[in-house]
């Protein structure tokens, strides 16, 4: 078989550096736990269950990357992946930029995977790996919104803000990850200055700056982001629902 024949190597990078001001006071978002599991572990496995994930690189807070290497010896991965720990940095923007620093050779799929979404199902980061394969340069998985968003005039927190536009919303997608991207191209966007600027919370949206094209394919309402406390009672029911259905 020669080289041309395989399919392109995949990784995974997962930011997971970040501190989780928003869950409130506590450990590190991703060493946080859901039924006993911290979710970083959780959103490990998620990816490492793909099976055309050969490499997940971890981007772990600064000051506890040793304790993140612990926990993953913990877990032992299947025989077809490797787990590599990095530190990370400020935004999340430069902790992936860390985590694509730590990829090596021959590496040209590559996933960014929040830590904060730990219960994304495998199908839904295989078809997003797919659609790589498949020639699409950045693939995000994405959901229609339920409420209906307003843009606004921001103003100082609790003061009336007025209303500029209405988005029509069933032309609205609510993004997750992980987000699929060809090397080369998630590289160059993480290296161009104008792609890098305010306002990009997402690798997408660096991507779309180059004027590559980003498509969309379906996400997963378990591919949430647990970000407030409520979200954390919502991802342990969901395990539980698992749990109780795999009894079956
Ligand atoms: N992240 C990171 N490095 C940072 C900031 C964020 O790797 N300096 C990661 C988080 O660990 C998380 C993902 O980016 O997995 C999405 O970020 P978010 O949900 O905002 O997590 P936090 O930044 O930790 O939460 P908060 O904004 O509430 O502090
Ligand atoms: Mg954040």
């Amino acid at each position: 078989m020669t080289d041309e024949s395989l399919p392109p190597r995949t990784a995974a990078v997962i930011p997971a550096a970040g501190r989780g001001v928003r869950l409130g006071p506590g450990a590190p978002k991703a060493l946080r736990t859901l039924n006993g599991t911290p979710m970083l572990l959780h959103a490990v496995r998620a990816m490492a269950a793909s099976r055309a994930v050969s490499l997940v690189v971890v981007v772990a807070p600064p000051d506890d990357t040793q304790g993140v290497k612990n926990l993953l010896t913990e877990f032992a991965p299947p025989e077809r992946t490797d787990i590599v720990v990095v530190p990370g940095g400020e935004s999340r923007q430069e902790s992936v930029r860390l985590g694509l620093d730590a990829l090596p050779d021959g590496i040209e799929v590559v996933l960014v995977h929040d830590a904060a979404r730990p219960l994304v199902p495998v199908d839904t980061v295989d078809s997003v790996i797919e659609a790589v394969r498949d020639g699409a340069p950045a693939v995000v998985p994405a959901l229609p919104l339920a409420d209906t968003v307003k843009e606004v005039e921001p103003r100082e927190k609790g003061e009336p803000e007025r209303v500029l536009a209405t988005p029509e919303r069933s032309r609205l997608r609510a993004v997750q990850t992980p987000q699929g991207f060809q090397r080369a191209t998630l590289v160059r966007a993480h290296h161009t200055e104008e792609a890098r600027g305010d306002g990009a919370t997402d690798c997408a949206g660096m991507v779309e700056r180059l004027g590559v094209p980003v498509v969309v394919v379906p996400g997963h309402e378990e591919a949430f982001k647990v970000t407030r406390p409520l979200d954390l009672v919502l991802a342990e029911a969901v395990l539980a629902r698992r749990r109780a259905n795999d009894g079956f």
